[in-house]
């Protein structure tokens, strides 16, 4: 029997493990990953903490809170984009 290459092994046990993982939140319990969800899902999917760097989450962040001052006449408090910077920031790529 032939065995399996190592491509085949790194889609299944590499690959496969990574795309699930997106599915589920980090820290999900945290007071931090409920802010998330409640403040970043009103305007479109949620976006997972692992799609973007430090960086670029510090960037996203205060693009975002221009769209909730224009959307909703408010942004975020900023203890709120404290916690929430923090928290991308920390599950950031
Ligand atoms: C008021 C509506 C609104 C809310 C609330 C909102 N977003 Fe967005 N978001 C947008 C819009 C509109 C875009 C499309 C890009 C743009 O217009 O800047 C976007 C795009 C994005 C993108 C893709 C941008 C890119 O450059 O890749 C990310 C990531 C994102 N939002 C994260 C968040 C996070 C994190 C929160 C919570 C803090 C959040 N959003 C809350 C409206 C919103």
């Amino acid at each position: 029997m032939k065995s399996l290459s190592l491509p085949t092994w790194l889609v299944l046990f590499v690959l496969l493990p990574a795309c699930a993982s997106v599915q589920s939140l980090p820290e999900q319990d945290s007071a931090a990953a409920k802010l998330f969800v409640s403040q970043c899902r009103a305007c479109h999917a949620l976006p997972h903490p692992g799609r973007n760097s430090p960086d670029e989450w510090s960037h996203i962040l205060a693009v975002m809170d221009q769209r909730m001052v224009e959307r909703f006449g408010k942004g975020l408090a900023e203890e709120e984009r404290d916690v929430l910077l923090t928290y991308l920031r920390e599950n950031a790529r």
